[in-house]
Parts: C-alpha cells; sequence; structure tokens
C-alpha cells in the first residue's frame, strides 16, 4: 500500500457539519503528503482523540497533527489572528510542531473584533429571524470579501496598506452600527495595534498557497482537502439563509485552495449514522421525541465550539442523495454508528411529501422545508455494542444490514464506517473505492 501514490481526494460533511470530518481526515492524512483546509473559520469545531488526548481544531487542518506533514489554511477561509495564534500556542504547547509545517494563504482574509459586533445585525436585532450562528464574525467578513473591501493576509502584512484599509473599513463600521444601535466601544486604534502585532507572528507562515499545492501535485504529491460545516450549510446549496458564508461542498475546495476540478481524484462525504444540527433552520428528521434525547446522551451531542446541545434526529435519505449529486461523492463514510447500538428500531426517511405529494427533490424555501413531512421505514436495531470494531464482519447482522440499506436506498458506496472517536476505531471496506482513494 506505501508504495501506492494517492490521488488528491476532498473530505467534506454531507449533512449539517460535525459528522466526524476531523477524525477522518485526522485518521486518512498519513497517507497523503498535504492536508489543506478550503473554507470557512474558526466556526468549525474537529475533534480528534489520540488515545487520551483530545484535539479540537478550529482553523488548522486535522492533518497538523500528523508529523510531517504540511497544513495549508487556503485562501477560502476568514482567519481570526486570535483565534489562529491562540490554536497554534495550545498545540505547540500540546508537543505539536506547527509553525514550521502550516503554510497560511496570503489571500485569505482576516477577521476583526468588528466583525462580531457586526453580527448582532443579523443574530440580536429586533425583528430578525436569527440564524442562530456561532457568534464568530465568520459572515460579516465575507460580506466584507464579497463587497471587496476585505482585507486579506497580503494586506495585513503590509504596514501602510494595513493601516489605510482597517482605518477606513473601521470607521464605516462604525457609522453603520451606530445607526442600527449595535456600536460597541471597540478600542480600534488598540486593536490595530494588536493586528500588527498578529501581522509579525503570522508573516513567517504566510505565502501563495495556491502556487505551493500546485507545484507539491505537479512533483507528484497528494492532497487531501478538508471541509468545514457541511454541504446543508453550504451559502449555495444549503438551507438558506440558514447556512453559512461560504461554500461547504467540494467546489469551494477548488475556489478555496486554488487547485483546478481537473486535479482532483475522488470526493468522499462524511455522514452520521443519523443527523445532527446546530442553531436554527429547518431540519426535516429531527426527532423531538425521547429517540432524539438518547441520541443526543448517547452521542455526546453539544457543539465543540460553542457547547449548544446539537439537535438530533434520523439519516435522511433524500438530502444524502441531494447532497450526493452536488458533490459528486465516489463514497461516504458512516461514522458513529456505535450511537445506535441500543434502539430496538431506527427509522430512516426515505423520502419527502409536501401538501400530500411525493416530492424528489429537496425544494429552496424554508418554508417548503419546514412543511416536509418524512416519510419513514423502520428498521430493526441490533442492541449490541459495535464500540470500537475495525472489521466489517465483527459487525452484527442488523448493523450490516442498516449500512447495506443506506448503500441502497442512497445509491453510494459506504467504504468507511466509524465506531468509535478514535483512529483504530474505523473500518474500512476492502475493495471498496474508499480504499482506493485513501489507501
Ligand atoms: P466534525 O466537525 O465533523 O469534525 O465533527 P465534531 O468533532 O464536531 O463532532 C464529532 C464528534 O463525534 C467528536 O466528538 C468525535 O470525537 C466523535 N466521533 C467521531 N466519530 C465517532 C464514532 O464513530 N463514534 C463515536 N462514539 N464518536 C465519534
Ligand atoms: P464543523 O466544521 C455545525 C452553523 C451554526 C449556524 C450556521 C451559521 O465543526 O462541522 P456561522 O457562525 O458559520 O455563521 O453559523 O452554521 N455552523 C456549524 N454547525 N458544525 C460546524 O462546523 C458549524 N459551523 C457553523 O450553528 O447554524
Ligand atoms: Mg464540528
Amino acid at each position: 500500500m506505501g508504495l501506492v501514490k494517492m490521488g488528491n481526494v476532498i473530505v467534506l460533511g454531507s449533512q449539517w457539519g460535525d459528522e466526524g470530518k476531523g477524525k477522518i481526515v485526522d485518521l486518512f492524512s498519513e497517507r497523503f503528503d498535504l492536508v489543506a483546509r478550503y473554507q470557512g473559520g474558526h466556526n468549525a469545531g474537529h475533534t480528534v482523540f489520540i488515545g487520551e488526548r483530545k484535539f479540537v481544531l478550529k482553523l488548522i487542518p486535522s492533518g497538523i497533527l500528523r508529523p510531517g506533514k504540511q497544513a495549508v489554511i487556503g485562501n477560502g477561509l476568514v482567519i481570526d489572528p486570535a483565534a489562529l495564534l491562540a490554536e497554534i500556542d495550545a498545540l505547540e504547547a500540546a508537543g505539536v510542531a506547527v509553525t514550521e509545517n502550516l503554510f497560511i494563504s496570503n489571500r485569505a482574509h482576516v477577521l476583526f473584533p468588528a466583525h462580531r459586533m457586526m453580527e448582532k445585525m443579523s443574530e440580536g436585532r429586533p425583528g430578525r429571524v436569527s440564524i442562530g450562528t456561532t457568534s464568530r464574525g465568520i459572515g460579516p467578513c465575507y460580506e466584507d470579501k464579497t463587497a471587496r473591501r476585505g482585507i486579506r493576509v497580503a494586506d495585513l502584512l503590509d504596514r501602510a496598506v494595513f493601516r489605510a484599509q482597517y482605518d477606513s473599513l473601521m470607521e464605516e463600521k462604525a457609522v453603520i452600527a451606530k445607526a442600527l444601535g449595535i456600536y460597541e466601544n471597540l478600542d480600534l486604534e488598540k486593536i490595530r495595534a494588536e493586528y500588527e502585532a498578529f501581522a509579525e507572528r503570522i508573516r513567517p507562515m504566510a505565502c501563495d498557497t495556491a502556487w505551493l499545492l500546485n507545484q507539491a501535485i505537479a512533483g507528484g504529491k497528494s492532497v487531501l482537502f478538508e471541509g468545514a460545516q457541511g454541504t446543508m450549510l453550504d451559502i449555495d446549496h444549503g438551507t438558506y439563509p440558514f447556512v453559512t458564508s461560504s461554500n461547504a461542498s467540494a467546489g469551494g475546495a477548488c475556489t478555496g485552495t486554488g487547485v483546478a476540478p481537473t486535479r482532483i481524484d475522488g470526493v468522499i462525504g462524511v455522514s452520521k449514522a443519523y443527523i445532527t444540527r446546530v442553531g436554527g433552520g429547518p431540519f426535516p428528521t429531527e426527532a423531538l421525541d425521547s429517540g432524539g434525547d438518547k441520541i443526543r446522551r448517547r452521542g455526546k451531542e453539544f457543539g465543540a465550539v460553542t457547547g449548544r446541545p446539537r439537535r438530533c434526529g434520523w439519516f435522511d435519505v433524500p438530502l444524502l442523495r441531494y447532497t450526493a449529486a452536488i458533490n459528486g461523492f465516489d463514497s461516504i463514510v458512516v461514522t458513529k454508528l456505535d450511537i445506535l447500538d441500543e434502539f430496538d428500531q431506527i427509522p430512516v426517511c426515505v423520502g419527502y411529501k409536501l401538501g400530500g405529494k411525493t416530492i424528489g427533490t429537496i425544494p429552496p424555501t424554508v418554508a417548503e422545508l419546514a412543511a416536509l413531512e418524512p416519510v419513514y421505514d423502520y428498521r430493526p436495531g441490533w442492541r449490541s455494542s459495535t464500540f470500537g470494531m475495525s472489521h466489517y464482519e465483527d459487525l452484527p447482522a442488523k448493523a450490516r444490514d442498516y449500512i447495506a440499506y443506506l448503500e441502497q436506498q442512497t445509491g453510494v458506496e459506504v467504504g468507511c464506517i466509524s465506531t468509535g472517536p478514535e483512529r483504530n476505531q474505523t473500518i474500512v471496506r476492502s475493495g471498496s473505492r474508499f480504499a482506493s482513494l485513501v489507501g
């Protein structure tokens, strides 16, 4: 296996985030030379367990935990330098070599405290439907990017350019915030000086990461692209407006790193054996009964970033078919199978009804999404522990049937199954497309 050259593979969330991408990327990054994040910011929380040690990665790709791997923060991210440097310091304190292995795009956008203040415009003002964001300022920073007034890492590194851009941007923010009654007395000069200091710590890691990645690929190296959030939180394809402000789906890997679609060899979706969502917005298969509580309790479904209880529900086949089409999944990883170990029966949504009619697609509006009635099939539970299993044949027959059922219903291969948070608690199905992509 060691001699087989890996291709370039995207690993991303197929639901509303927190599918277990961090664990999967950490595990398979061993086979790749570089790991690149392509969108989002410190709204992401990717949990990785290595033995007893727990790491929660927010901005830095999970591949950093593998000694010698190069980790890239692509141009598609929004970076809060204070959060990034705190993450670097915590990892280095835990013995992880970060600074020599981390490369930060000089075209990524920089997030400021004023972006958090601006988030109150959408989240706190009377009359606005709150999205239930992570309150990290992610949306407002992407707004500035799209409005062509954002400040990028390259701008931050040029003191004169930065000062001019910062002063002008902050002046605008103050005017808007005052008019909207959300103004906070931010000490703008103090913050500017802090950012000038951050710039000096970031400078040695900043570079043209698109060039770096393309050179590496041309030289025969392989790249694993790590998505944050999930396809249903994608700004274009998700449950708009209850989404994040970036392209979490596969296309984002190209725009968010500068690596062309012709260089991508495969796309892998990560999906829970059930489904969760944090924050507001439609969720057709949400289980508001004791079933949902049981998933939350067994799955420890509380946000890695905000600690909020995650909303829990049942596997949604039409949703997975939709995200498989958007992303072109070659294979999916089904995580947290062990959480379903103690259910007598497991509902699986196999279709939707809207106004009494069966529909085969995901409707675009919140009103329609909220009105969807899921049609459930009830699969027999296996009622025995699958926790930690690493061989497919060891799974109870009914658990294998559940996986086969998901494959048959979604039309997508389940090439990998996760049965616990640790690296070795994983099943890779031999002969699968998954195995051929990640070894
Ligand atoms: P991410 O954002 O997609 O990386 O996912 P999170 O880290 O936010 O949430 C997934 C949680 O489930 C983490 O606490 C993981 O340690 C844990 N986890 C991942 N896979 C498994 C699994 O197969 N079984 C169990 N029990 N926990 C898992
Ligand atoms: P990972 O990478 C789950 C959700 C928020 C909110 C919406 C918009 O760990 O899977 P934002 O702060 O991004 O503007 O919030 O998106 N959200 C996530 N939910 N996992 C995440 O990341 C998320 N990142 C954002 O809860 O509903
Ligand atoms: Mg998460």
